[in-house]
């Protein structure tokens, strides 16, 4: 597990992020840097002002100096049950990335999770929140419908949202393509990206021949392709074991 979000009274929800108990190693926010450096020239930044630390402590270029106190990778499931206890209030677990967490955040009592891989920074490995919804729908699919399931990560058009909504999730977040668009055009930027969002939607709607999202099924999504590919790794992975 890893951030705990500060429980107040005026909280309305709590959400647990818990893909970042550490710090990933974020590779491509090094490279970044690197190239930022190398763009305005290394001797501007004298050494004396270089971090110190081991490896991973080479600052990440965007947000990825954690703030002290803010990451642990001590807390855990007892951890939740106290949490239960303490905070009436819904509780969303952020960053749940198999099946088997997601049964373990239903027997804990929390009211959603978040299918999220932190935007692929964590862990350039780490599964797509689509592929973990299937995983979910194979392996526990008793969660849907007793657990609200939110997702992000990657949905990068109104297809992926539906797609996301149906096999079974309540809501999805989009958070780069508003962030480049906030940074780009400020509030107009934000409403282009909900207009297109919005117009891809109701584009994938008409063709999957609906007129309102509660018609939205599991099976208009043909999964196969990606059973198989799932099916490839595992057999990649016994010939490497063996
Ligand atoms: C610059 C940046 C900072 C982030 N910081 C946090 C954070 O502090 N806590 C957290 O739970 N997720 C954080 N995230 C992850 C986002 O909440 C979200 O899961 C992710 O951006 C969704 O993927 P997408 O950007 O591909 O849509 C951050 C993402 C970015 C790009």
């Amino acid at each position: 597990m890893g951030t705990l979000g500060t429980i107040n009274s005026e909280a309305e929800l709590d959400v647990i992020t818990v893909d970042t108990p550490v710090l990933g190693k974020r590779t491509a926010d090094r490279v970044l840097q690197a190239e930022e450096a190398l763009a305005v020239g290394m001797h501007e930044e004298p050494t004396s002002t270089w971090e110190t630390g081991d490896d991973n402590a080479f600052a990440p270029a965007m947000g990825g100096r954690p703030s002290a106190g803010q990451l642990s990778p001590h807390t855990t499931w007892e951890d939740l049950s106290w949490i239960r206890k303490e905070w009436d209030g819904p509780i969303v677990l952020k960053g749940v990335q198999c099946a088997e967490d997601a049964k373990l955040a239903l027997e804990y009592g929390v009211d959603g999770i978040l299918l999220s891989n932190h935007g692929g920074r964590q862990l350039h490995t780490a599964p797509s929140s689509l592929m973990i919804l299937l995983e979910i729908r194979t392996y526990c699919p008793e969660v849907i419908g007793r657990l609200e399931i939110f997702m992000d990560r990657g949905l990068r058009d109104g297809a992926d949202v539906l797609k996301a909504l149906c096999l079974g999730a309540t809501a999805v977040g989009v958070g780069r393509p508003y962030m480049y668009a906030l940074a780009a055009y400020g509030g107009k930027g934000v409403e282009k990206v909900t207009n297109i969002l919005a117009e891809e939607l109701t584009t994938g709607m008409r063709l999957l021949g609906i007129t309102s999202l509660d018609q939205l099924k599991p099976e208009m999504v043909n999964a196969i392709r990606s059973d198989q590919i799932a099916a490839l790794v595992f057999i990649d992975l016994i010939i490497s074991v063996a």
